[in-house]
């Protein structure tokens, strides 16, 4: 077949094309007919033959799903059939999406607000629940909304007060108190007060428990935030604030005139602040230099009570068992800060006037309010997103439970499996890798470890809820007051997350319809959202399954052996496991790929993006394509789509794939698109797929033409 067979033109294809339309439609329309007559009165009408095979489809192998169907109209309705696919596959695939979508954004996107859309009608609904998590989300959304009808000037002065309360709790204010003496201050006490509200940042140094279960320690990054904060407004923000707030509490608000005592303790205030940020400029080179470890820590920087610090951040319930577990995964990050022989954080402490640190502290902790108070009125404009945001495990866990089949964890946990060892046969074939180099490269990918959905204990019934029984919130508390507590509630949930009693850590992310890889675990992560409708459905053909999510698998398994990712051994941690030669010889495709992008000619943005800020997702994408094919090339009798009845699976394929990039035209500007990590979506398709013989093949596209060059971009 020459390529010309191939290529559709707008008058040829008009008429098949609208009778599919109609045939579409009409079987839409049967199958609610069969449904209301199947659930009307089944026996009354058993369904006919007729009936359930509409006889203007030839062939019988077709999938009817529901989800079949919405998926043939994303075949059908968005791609542009007057395109060439040799010339230009994504317009071919996806140019008529604007006309078919109304949310800004890929189908990624738009999967994320219909989940939105159930849990907030879930929420509206209230109905009685015994779940901790449930309740837990409820009282919040509920606040959310009660806090939302009331007076916005009263509810500040409200929260004003409220904040008046905190403060005293935290120790005294020598800016605010006439009577303050130097014996009024313990600076770990201070910290511990600090502590017992949740927060992780103390101004000089934060604490962080992470993604790859660490607790981090590093210069605060306040000290570049908050120098801002407070200094180059030139003292207004804060000065009007405190006025304010003064006022509201009947304190005596002539101090923050913008002449008075004030400005005085504020200039103090800065010269500490331009001390720590000196010592601490941040190298982010140095960032995973970890050259002191925590007891030395501890020596250097005796002022400083770091163990009680964490302990304080931890469940109160079980705070020496959860100790116990997190002791050993302390680690100090820029160790210069807190480690310089010449200038170090223990002599500042020592040389600092104690009224500067507890105005700082004290600073840093109003400030930190100030934007608790701002999100009280973001969350106002959407209670439930501001609910799901930052409660996302209770929100997740009812879409499992009411919205989701978990027959599709299983299918998908299969699919890892399959696309890992596609994955080993693409290494095991590269004619140009080392045998050593294949063996490592194996022996991470055979190690990456995954999370489907959600970790397997979590599936037993209340092992989550388990986890909200200290989330304590009276339905008296202001909502300034619940979004208090839940911070709290949050970090201690991350520090089980950390000691491996809660096996995911709390993030709006898992929410999304997305997958990842975390390099410095070598984890694989598959979300609920994105093993569902429209991605993935149990009745999809293998082949729409494997071009869909399947390709995602390939790329987020890829990110282990993209330019940062190969540097990184199964354990995550940095280690060459290359020859030279194949060091150099992987370097050298990379190349052929960033140059490729750097030269690609993008329909929004022309030729003047950067393969060298998206290399990564690059080399992701290229593997995940390819390991996703191979993985298809294995499939035969797999059901048909409808209005597809008569094309190759193999395009079919690639217009399956490409559907996950589909995407309006983008809006922001080149310079905001610079700063992305993954290509546009155009080249997501045409740069991706032009590199792959199989889709030139596919396609029969004529050699030199734009989806079939001759020179091509391999990785391994
Ligand atoms: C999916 O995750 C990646 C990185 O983890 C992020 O850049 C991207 O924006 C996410 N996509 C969506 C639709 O959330
Ligand atoms: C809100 O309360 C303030 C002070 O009590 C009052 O001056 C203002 O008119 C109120 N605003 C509205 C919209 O009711
Ligand atoms: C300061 O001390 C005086 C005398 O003990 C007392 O009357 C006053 O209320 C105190 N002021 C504050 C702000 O505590
Ligand atoms: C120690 O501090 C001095 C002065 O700020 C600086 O010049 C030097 O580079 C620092 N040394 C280290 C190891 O950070
Ligand atoms: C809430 O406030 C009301 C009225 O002040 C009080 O009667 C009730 O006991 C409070 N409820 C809780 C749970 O504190
Ligand atoms: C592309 O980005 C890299 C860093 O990501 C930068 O060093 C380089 O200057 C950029 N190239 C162009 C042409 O802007
Ligand atoms: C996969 O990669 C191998 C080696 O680079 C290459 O020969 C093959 O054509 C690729 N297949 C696809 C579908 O990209
Ligand atoms: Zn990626």
């Amino acid at each position: 077949m020459s390529a010309k067979d191939d290529k559709p033109t707008p008058h040829h294809n008009y008429h098949p094309i609208k009778i599919l339309g109609i045939v579409l439609v009409w079987t839409v329309s049967l199958y609610i007919a069969l449904v209301i007559i199947k659930n009307y009165d089944a026996d009354l009408h058993p369904k006919s033959p007729e009936f359930s095979r509409p006889h203007l489809v030839k062939n019988e192998n077709i999938c009817k799903s529901p989800e079949c169907i919405t998926l043939a109209h994303q075949l059908h309705n968005w791609q542009d059939i007057s395109v060439d696919p040799c010339q230009d596959f994504y317009q071919a695939a996806c140019g008529k999406y604007n006309e078919q979508n109304t949310v800004e954004g890929p189908r990624f996107l738009k999967a994320f607000e219909i989940n939105l859309n159930l849990v907030t009608e879930h929420l509206e609904k209230n109905l009685p629940t015994t779940s901790k998590s449930e309740q837990a989300m409820r009282s919040y959304f509920q606040k959310c909304k009660e806090s939302k009808t009331k007076n916005a000037t009263e509810e500040k002065d409200e929260m004003m007060r409220e904040l008046y309360q905190n403060i005293q709790k935290i120790g005294s204010f020598p800016m605010m108190n006439k009577n303050w003496t130097e014996s009024d201050f313990d600076l770990n006490e201070m910290m511990v007060n600090m502590a017992s509200t949740g927060k992780t940042d103390f101004g000089i140094f934060e604490l962080e428990p992470t993604e790859d279960s660490q607790i981090i320690i590093y210069p605060s990054t306040y000290s570049h935030a908050a120098y801002n904060f407070f200094f180059n407004s030139g003292n207004k923000i804060f000065l009007k604030f405190m006025k304010h707030y003064a006022e509201v509490n009947n304190l005596d608000s002539k101090d923050f005139e913008p002449d008075q005592k004030a400005v005085t303790d504020l200039a103090g205030v800065e010269k500490f602040l331009a001390s720590i940020r000196e010592m601490g400029k941040f190298q982010i080179s140095d960032f995973f230099d970890e050259t002191i470890d925590f007891e030395e820590l501890q020596e250097l920087v005796p002022s400083l009570d770091f163990e009680g610090r964490i302990k304080s951040l931890i469940n109160p319930a079980k705070k020496e068992e959860t100790w116990k577990k997190v002791m050993g995964k302390v680690r100090v990050h820029i160790p210069g800060y807190f480690a310089n022989q010449t200038s170090n954080l223990e002599t500042i402490l020592k040389t600092t006037p104690k009224r500067v640190l507890a105005n700082y502290l004290i600073m840093i902790y109003i400030r930190s309010e100030i934007l608790k108070i701002k999100k009280v009125g973001e969350s106002h404009v959407h209670c439930a997103r501001a609910a799901i945001s930052t409660l996302p495990l209770a929100a997740l866990r009812v879409i499992v439970r009411n919205h989701f089949d978990k027959e599709n964890i299983d299918i998908a946990s299969k699919m890892v499996e399959e696309v890992r060892q596609s994955f080993i046969e693409m290494i095991q074939e590269s004619d140009w890798l080392n045998e050593e180099t294949k063996r490592n490269a194996i022996r991470k990918a055979t190690m990456m470890r995954k999370m489907v959905g959600y970790p397997k204990e979590l599936e037993v019934p209340g092992a989550l809820d388990s986890f909200f029984e200290t989330l304590v919130m009276s339905p008296n508390d202001s909502f300034y007051k619940m979004i208090s507590t839940v911070e709290k509630f949050e970090t201690e949930q991350a520090i089980d997350f950390v000691a491996s009693s809660l096996q995911m850590l709390s993030k709006k992310v898992y929410f999304e319809a997305n997958a990842s890889y975390s390099p410095w675990r070598n984890l694989l992560t598959l979300n609920i959202p994105f093993i569902d409708d429209p991605f993935f459905d149990s009745t999809y053909p293998d082949y729409a399954k494997i071009a869909s999510i399947g390709e995602v698998l390939g790329h987020e398994i890829g990110h282990g052996f993209d330019t940062d990712g190969r540097k990184l051994d199964e354990n995550g941690k940095k280690r060459n496991w290359w020859t030279p030669e194949d060091s150099a010889e992987y370097d050298r495709r990379a190349r052929c790929l960033v140059d490729q992008y750097s030269n690609y000619d993008d329909p929004d943005f022309g030729k003047r993006l950067n393969g060298s800020t998206t290399i990564d997702e690059i080399a992701a994408d290229i593997i995940g394509i390819n390991t996703s094919w191979r993985k298809k090339l294995n499939l035969v009798n797999e059901p048909k789509i409808i209005g597809f009845e008569d094309y190759d699976t193999d395009k079919l394929f690639f217009r399956l794939a490409a559907l996950n990039w589909c995407k309006p035209r983008s809006t922001h500007s080149l310079s905001e698109e610079l700063t992305y990590s993954h290509p546009t979506s155009s080249f997501r398709v045409n740069g991706i797929f032009s590199n792959t013989k199989s889709f030139a093949e596919a396609y029969n596209c004529p050699v030199g033409s734009p989806m079939n060059p001759v020179k091509k971009c391999e990785l391994f």
